[in-house]
């Protein structure tokens, strides 16, 4: 048994970052973050917590779906920057919104929500669940370095969630994939207090290889792309919308020349919200259900990448009960033209 997305939602914090903010206590400037990176401002936490946003995009995400917490079978969070090591943020969200399924975290870093998505893919295929919750929920800014301006410029915080009904086809194709590198991008657990600990402690602050991350990621995209459309029997260009992680604009312009696929078709959010690690993927496939972007019959590809070095990516086909989906577009007939 398949799954189909019935609703998102989104929440982010309502203190909006510049470029500007931040060069008036580092050495940057908007116009080299905005060239390099194409992020203009991010949204940071101030007085709301990651238990806030994941649950207020939780609520939008049942809201639109019209399905009801006590309905929920199981709740998967994505998150690397939780608000509890223990218990899990898919249990703070669980308990915030009246749930009593089983919750539980998935850490695949910023490819997590499709991680989270091939989780409660498996619950669907063996009938243990109806309706899903996957909430990916970030709070990068508590990892920063904030002397680093390598890295602070890049992230944000935020949260994005999508409730999962069966009966869907579920994924046309599927890949997760790791090759173990914690060399280019880390941030160290906590050291704590024990008095036996004779080990220097490591700051729990990011550090990455930026320009590793980049190519890695553009190869990600570029060979994620053709493994789907292969799958699928289908061309890169067949795909009608493409939903990447958002690390870089650089990254997207890249992947975009190399697969020769068409730009607009390629969703773009970090301009206003940076790198918000695993909720970047579910928080621009929000904004496409919610601008009517989405017709039945259309493919949507989706590819995240990150620390790990790790990778996931996957090929959805909107159906017509699916979030956002307008009248019929396209009929098998139009696909195979
Ligand atoms: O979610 C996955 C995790 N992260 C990523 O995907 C990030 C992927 N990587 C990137 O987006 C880019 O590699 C960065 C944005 C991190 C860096 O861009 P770059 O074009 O690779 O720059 P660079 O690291 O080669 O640095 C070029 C120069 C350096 O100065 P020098 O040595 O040439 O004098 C840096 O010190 O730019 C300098 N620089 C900055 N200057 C002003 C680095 N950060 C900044 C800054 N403002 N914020």
């Amino acid at each position: 048994m398949g799954f189909r997305i019935l609703g998102t939602g989104t929440a982010l914090p309502e203190r909006v970052v510049t470029n500007d903010d931040l060069s008036e206590f580092l050495d940057t400037s908007d116009e080299w973050i905005s060239q390099r990176t194409g992020i203009k401002t991010r949204h940071v936490c101030t007085t709301d917590s990651l238990d806030d946003l994941a649950t207020r995009a939780a609520e939008e995400a049942l809201s639109y779906a019209g399905v009801d917490a006590s309905e929920l079978d199981l709740i998967v969070c994505s998150t690397t920057s939780p608000d509890h090591i223990v218990p899990a943020q898919a249990t703070a969200v669980g308990e915030r919104i009246g749930a009593a399924c089983p919750s539980f975290d998935v850490a695949a870093a910023c490819a997590g929500f499709i991680f989270a998505l091939d989780v409660a893919d498996g619950w669907f295929a063996r009938g243990r669940a109806r309706r899903v919750l996957v909430v990916a929920a970030e709070r990068y800014t508590r990892l920063m370095d904030w002397h680093d301006r390598s890295t602070c410029v890049l992230f944000g915080d935020g949260a994005s969630a999508a409730v999962l009904g069966d009966g869907g086809e579920g994924f046309i194709s599927v890949h997760l994939s790791t090759k173990p590198d914690l060399e280019v991008l880390e941030v160290p657990g906590l050291s704590g207090s024990s008095p036996f600990n004779v080990s220097e402690p490591r700051p729990c602050t990011l550090s990455m290889h930026g320009g590793e991350v980049f190519k890695y990621g553009v190869t990600s995209i570029v060979q994620e792309v053709r493994k789907l459309a292969a799958d699928a029997g289908i061309t890169p260009q067949d795909i009608d919308h493409f939903v990447f992680h958002q690390a870089n604009g650089r990254i997207l312009d890249s992947a975009i020349t190399r697969l020769g696929i068409d730009g607009d078709r390629v969703v773009r959010t970090l301009a206003d919200t940076g790198n918000i690690s695993s909720a970047c993927i579910p928080l621009a496939l929000d904004k496409l259900v919610r601008t009517g972007e989405l017709a039945a019959g259309e493919y949507v590809a989706m590819v995240g990448f990150g620390a790990g070095l790790t990778t996931g990516s996957c090929l959805l086909q909107w159906d017509e009960k699916s979030a956002g989906a307008a009248t019929l577009a396209k009929t098998p007939s139009d696909l195979s033209d």
